[in-house]
């Protein structure tokens, strides 16, 4: 089908895609011509400039683009106030409508329009009668739409990559546990991961379903809980509990919206959990601990591990179990987890999967490290590869980079043949030679510590990493 995904923002832009990769023809359509231009200049398909609130620029949109069998509106105000949702949404969805009279029209609401603040399970038929103008004109954009015949999707909050302002918040410190009598545990959370809220978009069209859906993910989960949990898995203090904040933009609300009538219909999310993306989703994490550290308002929450990074023989290890036994600590190796998840070889997984889906496991081990504390974590030579990881490493420990000579690490790494890189037909050495090159600079840029291990035992090299992640985290606190 041909279909026009207005705004191309942090959902949109992602159902344009999904849109496409399913074989439709899409066109983009965004506010400024300046995101016009971004977008064209990496996407796929079609991008267009046009304001939906001016009728003469989307009377000109549909002279460029001709019929089409749907539009998807869902750009956004911008944060604006009343009068951006009059002029976005209730304008917008009138010309659009009057300008494709022949096409499938969904609007994306927000769960936001139901006000119910006593905990209750809401659903389609439930009130909403949102308290704020600002509501009541996202209610006004629906009825248009519904008066048409067309598809009311209500999103709840979105979060993916880059967004999830409650790891974010309390990556910084600036969480607070909302609560008031009505909701003694803290309200409940309505989350959605963007890639899942435009499959939903997605299915809702092809599938031509009338009528009003939540979006929203299984998870019924009160704010305190997730922050709770997520308190654990990124060693930080439970947030303390603080009175509703008055300003905030979606008013206050506590109640657990259904998906239950869209499930229905058969679509299912990904991410039936937030703790689901934050184990599963590759970036999620990842970006928002590199927006922390960009910001650096706050220094970035390190746990109270040691990480060792270097080379394949570098002796990751050996040393890491001599510290762990020094400090008491646990003792993680990702290659292990790696192989004991996979349930074959390293040999086995480049064989099957590429390097390409080695990579993936070694982040996906990386996340499950998230929340381990007093961990001492050997990691795979080239975990520093990748950008995603970075971030992750940071977070989880005092990092500490082993250095060898080429010598030493041509010998011991010769005593085994489970490395595939050394494998090919490059002789180990000049394999080896070509990876301190490539990895040198990123193992420096990530490391607190380097040692070089040459001239040291195993036994004093391990001695130095302890002494100086004492005093790296004695400093912290
Ligand atoms: C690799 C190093 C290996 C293992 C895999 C790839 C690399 O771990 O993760 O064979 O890219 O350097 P060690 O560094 O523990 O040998």
């Amino acid at each position: 089908m041909k279909v026009l995904i207005i705004g191309c923002g942090f959902v949109g832009e992602r159902t344009a895609d999904l849109f496409h990769a399913g074989g439709h023809e899409v066109i983009g359509v965004t506010h400024s011509p300046a995101s016009a231009e971004r977008l064209m200049a990496a996407k796929p398909w079609q991008v267009l400039a046009c304001d939906v609130s001016a009728i003469s620029d989307v009377q000109a949109l549909r002279s460029k683009t001709g019929i089409v069998d749907a539009f998807i509106h869902c750009a956004s105000s911008s944060k604006g106030g009343a009068e951006m949702y009059q002029a976005v949404y209730v304008d917008g969805m009138t010309h659009l409508i009057s300008a494709y009279p022949e096409a499938w029209e969904l609007y994306t609401g927000s769960t936001s329009v139901y006000p119910q603040t006593d905990g209750s399970q809401v659903d389609e038929t439930s009130p909403a009668e949102p308290g704020k103008d600002t509501g009541r004109l996202l209610r006004a954009a629906e009825e248009i739409t519904l008066g048409k015949g067309g598809t009311v999707a209500r999103l709840a909050g979105i979060y993916g990559p880059g967004r999830s302002f409650v790891l974010k918040n309390l990556l910084e410190g600036k969480s607070g546990i909302e609560v008031n009598e009505g909701a003694p545990d803290g309200r409940l959370l309505n989350q959605i991961h963007a890639d899942d809220a435009a499959s939903a978009l997605v299915h809702l069209v092809t599938g031509k379903h009338a009528g009003i859906f939540n979006v929203v993910d299984d998870a019924q989960m009160t704010q305190k809980a997730c922050l709770e949990k997520l308190a654990a898995l990124f060693s930080l203090p439970v947030p303390e509990t603080k009175a509703p904040d008055a300003n905030r933009k979606r008013g206050w609300t506590h109640k657990h919206v259904s998906n239950a009538k869209l499930r229905a219909t058969g679509w299912k999310p990904v991410y039936p959990s937030y703790f689901d993306a934050v184990r599963d989703d590759p970036q999620l994490v990842s970006s928002i601990l590199a927006l922390v550290d960009e910001a650096s308002e706050v220094p970035l929450p390190r746990a109270e591990n040691i990480v060792l990074i270097g080379l394949m023989g570098s002796g990751k290890s050996t040393v890491g179990r001599l510290v762990a036994r020094l400090l008491g600590f646990q003792f993680a190796d990702t290659d292990h987890m790696i192989i004991d998840r996979a349930g074959c070889s390293i040999p086995e997984i480049f064989a099957n999967e590429g390097e390409v889906g080695f990579r993936q496991r070694e982040s996906a081990a990386l996340r499950e490290l998230l929340g381990a504390r007093h961990t001492v974590i050997a990691t795979g030579g080239g975990i520093i590869t990748q950008p995603v990881n970075k971030p992750l490493l940071r977070h989880l420990g005092f990092i500490t980079w082993l250095e060898a000579s080429t010598e030493l690490l041509v010998r011991r790494t010769a005593a085994n043949n489970d490395r595939p890189l050394l494998r090919g037909e490059e002789p180990p050495r000049v394999k080896l030679e070509r990876l301190i090159q490539e990895r040198a600079p990123l193992y420096k840029a990530l490391a607190d510590l380097r040692i070089l291990t040459d001239d040291l035992t195993q036994e004093e090299s391990a001695y130095g990493v302890a002494e100086s992640a004492r005093i790296f985290f004695a400093h912290r606190s």
